[in-house]
């Protein structure tokens, strides 16, 4: 059976290049990146040229970044590095659960936190935040591209009314990374969150970006790694394939804005035709159905579509023993039964938070493929329209007959 990948932003294919850039440094290259001899400089310069290239995307200098094992330790690292008893931190309600569950930790170790809400496109308001700001705030968090919706946050504006207020400003970069321009002067934070494994890297890599003078406690004790911020012998070959996955994104990136300038039709294989196609397609032949987030900026690889009268979790299963994967809610909570808390905040009603589901393209997804769910996706929404109103009745049917 085909099998067609479409759940990117629960984590992204790792790529060849990616993979070929690594593979030494787990073999003839195995040194540790602090000894003082031969293969200790060859991980320290590996080391060394992955951080100029994770700067280069981020724009700014590579002592300003610090490896980490991944988003959530990088989100962590931020909250809890920066904030203290006593403190104030303005988040939103539709953070990933590696800022929301951070923050409700800092809430019982006595930080004031403030959960700002979104509108129903599940955008950040300015006002929102401007009003929430006090003396005592620390850090302002908000997420650029939502992880379910892709809804791009005004990123820039928020950061500004915090600076304005005193406060720091802290990103959740993890769905933005390869997608949007992330200089961090242009948007204006002080620190940012990335994740290899979004971004064609492999999983448990990742790092923050800390702005020059920005004081971060170090969560872990132990040696002087990452200039004190970050101790543990470095994952050599994981930040490798960040450094490798950081060029790919920038060359992406400058081929993304010269296609957008050269020509007002996209060319079919950019991911937002692509995107634009697999919506456009869906939504004309599945009535009751809609877009998650529409008409807000969303970034060009996501879709979080409706389909009223589905159980999600049904249709993600429909859809995989057919070969094409796709997510209800985050990866992260699946199995949970709870309905997605960044579709619930948006205002959408609890049966239509489940009956959503998130399509999420990669750099490799083809026409073809988008094609292909095309005929794929409509005939499974009906197929369980038609079997019962109840889903968890349908599967099993459906489950039987195939
Ligand atoms: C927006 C966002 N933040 C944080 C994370 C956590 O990143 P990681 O899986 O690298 O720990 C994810 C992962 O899904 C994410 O999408």
């Amino acid at each position: 059976m085909r099998r067609i990948y479409m759940d990117a932003n629960a984590t992204t294919p790792l790529l060849p290049p990616v993979l070929d850039a690594m593979r030494p440094f787990w073999s003839q290259e195995f040194g540790n990146a602090s000894s003082i001899h031969q293969r200790g400089q060859h991980a320290r310069a590996a080391v060394d040229r992955a951080r100029e290239s994770v700067a280069a995307l981020l724009n700014c200098r590579a002592a300003e970044i610090v490896f980490t094992s991944g988003g959530t330790e990088s989100d962590n690292m931020a909250l809890f590095g920066t904030l203290a008893p006593g403190d104030h931190l303005i988040t939103t309600g539709i953070e990933h659960h590696a800022v929301l569950h951070a923050a409700q930790e800092l809430e019982t170790r006595g930080v004031d936190v403030t959960f700002l809400p979104c509108t129903c496109e599940g955008l950040i308001e300015l006002a929102a935040l401007r009003s929430a700001l006090r003396p005592n705030t620390r850090l302002v968090s908000v997420m650029l591209a939502n992880n379910e919706t892709g809804v791009i946050q005004p990123v820039r504006d928020l950061a500004d009314a915090a600076h304005a207020a005193g406060a720091l400003f802290h990103t959740d970069a993890i769905q933005a990374a390869g997608k949007l321009p992330l200089d961090v002067k242009t948007l204006g934070c002080d620190l940012l969150s990335i994740s290899g494994h979004k971004m064609y890297a492999p999983q448990g890599t990742g790092a923050l970006f800390v702005r020059r003078n920005v004081r971060l406690k170090s969560m872990f004790f132990g040696g002087l790694h990452e200039r004190g911020r970050r101790p543990g012998t470095e994952n050599v070959a994981g930040i490798v394939g960040l450094g490798k996955a950081a060029e790919l994104a920038r060359m992406w990136l400058a081929e993304d804005s010269t296609r957008s300038e050269a020509s007002t039709s996209d060319s079919p294989h950019s991911l937002a035709a692509l995107r634009d196609r697999l919506e456009q397609g869906i939504l004309a032949a599945v009535e009751e159905a809609g877009i998650n987030g529409d008409p807000a900026p969303r970034v060009a690889n996501t879709s979080n579509l409706y389909f009223d009268h589905v159980e999600a979790e049904a249709l993600v299963i429909a859809l995989d023993l057919k070969g094409l994967a796709v997510s209800g809610g985050s990866a992260c909570q699946s199995g949970a039964t709870e309905p997605s808390h960044v579709l619930t905040a948006m205002g959408l009603s609890e049966p239509r938070a489940r009956a959503s589901v998130r399509f999420s393209l990669s750099r490799l997804t083809t026409v073809d493929e988008v094609d292909a769910a095309l005929k794929l996706v409509p005939a499974a929404v009906a197929r369980l329209r038609e079997l019962s109103p109840r889903s968890s009745q349908a599967l099993n049917q459906l489950a039987t007959s195939n």
